[in-house]
């Protein structure tokens, strides 16, 4: 079985950080988002995997190589405009061949992994496997209706007034059957081949359709909220280690890591948290819930609950909680101490005061 990968995608709902970086490229417990999907992929039994790269491309190339470090084998596969999922498959076609495949999006995490499902498909083979998940608000996904043996009687796309509350999540099984499919279709109103589409052209041409509920957890890390309880879940994960140095009037407590070269200097982290390679705590508070990333600088500074992307800094600041601060920021106090705010804020971004 190969894989295919999303990663074209734009991400607004992540702006400002993906003006910069393609959103499959966040960081979660310090690692990008895209390296749990590949993990997942190659757990499920894919090493042979397609990467759908946009706008992103040449920094996911950066990241991820010819992904021999994450024991896959990558071709990446261009996609000039986020035209559909639907649309990658068509673009996928010579990469994937013959080959049953599973379809996972680059920015859907989940810790359990896929693998039980896929084995799932492999025993059975329909022409095409969906996960769906129970959530409250299911306008927002695809929805799938089943019947009571799990086989799917119907597919809809973002449905007004949907039928059901099984959301279709980031993971789908192929056979080469949908090939076909998504060649039948046309873009939907949001001008996307939607793979919900082709799904139910397949459903629609008497072909098995087949659904595993999947009640682990789960998230499309489309929105900051999002990416920040992702952070939590994964950093549940973490075991104490310690690379860097850390001074005598430090303390450390809970399933920590601290990297190569950081300095912990008259602080206290709290775990669960990630200190990544080369970054600085002076006189700071960290954690829970953080994942600071490398050649970051913490000082006079209590973070909670928050990730700091490589090359962050913050100065005297009490009180950063649930925060995303993207690479290279600065937050801190103005040079001359003057009693103003002098914000340099990018588009799009969120700065929440205390008042
Ligand atoms: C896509 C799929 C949708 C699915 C969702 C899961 O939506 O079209 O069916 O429920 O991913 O994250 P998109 O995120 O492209 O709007």
């Amino acid at each position: 079985m190969k894989a295919l990968v999303l990663s074209g995608g734009s991400g607004t709902r992540l702006r400002p950080f993906s003006y910069s970086m393609p959103k499959q490229l966040i960081p979660v417990a310090n690692r990008p988002v895209l390296e749990y999907v590949l993990d997942n992929a190659r757990t499920a039994g894919a090493t042979d995997i397609g990467v759908i790269v946009g706008d992103g491309a040449a920094q996911i190339r950066d990241a991820l190589g010819d992904g021999s470090h994450l024991g896959v084998r990558i071709t990446y596969i261009a996609q000039s405009r986020p035209l559909g999922l639907a649309h990658c498959v068509r673009l996928a076609q010579d990469f994937l061949g013959d080959d049953d495949f599973a379809m996972l999006l680059g920015d859907n995490i989940l810790p359990g992994g896929v693998a039980d499902i896929a084995g799932e498909f492999t025993a059975r083979r329909p022409a095409a496997q969906v996960v769906v998940h129970k959530v409250a608000d299911p306008s927002a996904f695809g929805v799938a209706e089943l019947d009571e043996n799990g086989r799917v009687l119907r597919l809809a796309e973002k449905p007004a007034r949907p039928r059901s509350d099984l959301a279709l999540i980031g993971v789908y099984f192929f056979t080469p059957a949908i090939h076909e499919a998504v060649r039948a279709i046309a873009p939907s109103a949001r001008g996307e081949l939607e793979i919900t589409d082709a799904i139910q052209w397949l459903v629609g041409h008497g072909a098995e359709v087949r659904a595993s509920e999947h009640s682990g957890y789960w998230r499309d890390t489309g929105r900051v909220e999002d990416v920040l309880d992702c952070n939590r879940k994964l950093l549940e994960g973490v075991r104490y280690s310690v690379q860097g140095e850390v001074d005598e009037h430090s303390v450390l407590a809970g399933p920590v890591v601290i990297e190569r070269g950081v300095r912990v200097v008259r602080s206290h982290v709290q775990g669960p948290a990630v200190i990544g390679a080369g970054s600085l705590l002076d006189h700071s508070s960290v954690g829970p819930n953080s994942s600071i990333g490398r050649d970051c600088v913490l000082r006079d500074t209590h973070l909670a609950d928050s990730i700091a992307l490589d090359g962050a800094s913050v100065t005297g600041v009490r009180g950063v909680h649930g925060s995303l601060i993207g690479r290279h920021a600065r937050v801190g106090p103005g040079k001359g101490g003057t009693a103003h705010h002098t914000l340099v804020v990018g588009d799009h971004s969120t700065v929440e005061v205390a008042v």
